[in-house]
């Protein structure tokens, strides 16, 4: 779905979405799985496709983190919620597949959720690399297609209509995205019938 379409979507669905994703964070254990995540985040942070900032209480209090986001709404709420956590952080309104910062400005580069609504997945990896620094870290938590047949078929054949819904592709592989964008794998562990991935890659 085009950047444009995906920021209208996520713009209408921001006052709602933590009252939806909070519930399926209980369900699937997410929480718990971007605090592992977090847990290597260092420095200065920058983390892409904000939104809400469900993922502001990870980070340790020595990190500083810009957060961007497409979607202005989005970011409204994470800044109300950072009001709440504290984290010492700045906004801007930003598309991931063009960074506006420069090479490798960033200790830590941070993704939850997001590679789903990217049109371009691969070149938002390589912006993500692009603004780390070499030895930095670029940490995902993604979901995708399920590592068990029967569960990746129903995703494969309800896909279209779960993106026009809510401008996610549900069936992708993340992990071949990250190898197409050319960062080296550190760690990747999938999770919940395989449909989730908690990724940490260097930028070269
Ligand atoms: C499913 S939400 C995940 C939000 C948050 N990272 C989380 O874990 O709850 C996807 C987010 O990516 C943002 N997004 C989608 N496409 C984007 C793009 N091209 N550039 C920046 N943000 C984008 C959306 O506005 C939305 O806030």
């Amino acid at each position: 779905m085009d950047p444009r379409e995906v920021r209208e979507k996520y713009d209408a669905f921001a006052p709602s979405y933590d009252w939806a994703e909070g519930f399926l964070e209980l369900l699937f254990g997410i929480k718990r799985m971007r605090r592992g995540l977090l847990r290597s985040a260092r420095g200065k942070v920058l983390e892409v496709g904000v939104g809400t900032g469900n993922s502001l209480p990870g980070y340790s209090p020595d990190c500083v983190v810009t957060g961007v986001d497409i979607s202005r709404g989005m970011m409204q709420q994470a800044r109300k919620r950072n009001g709440r956590v504290g984290v010492a952080a700045r906004w801007a309104q930003m598309d991931t597949h063009s960074l506006g910062f420069a090479n490798g400005v960033f200790d830590t580069v941070v993704d939850t959720l997001c590679l789903c609504t990217y049109s371009e997945p691969v070149r938002a990896l390589k912006e993500m690399a692009r603004v780390c620094r070499p030895d930095g870290r670029v940490l995902l938590l993604e979901h995708g297609r399920s590592g068990r047949g029967t569960l990746a078929r129903v995703q494969d054949k309800w896909a279209e209509w779960h993106e026009s819904a809510l401008g996610c592709v549900w069936n992708r592989e993340p992990q071949d995205y990250v190898a197409q964008a050319g960062l080296k794998l550190t760690s990747a562990r999938r999770k919940v019938f395989g449909v989730f991935h908690v990724i940490e890659a260097r930028p070269t």
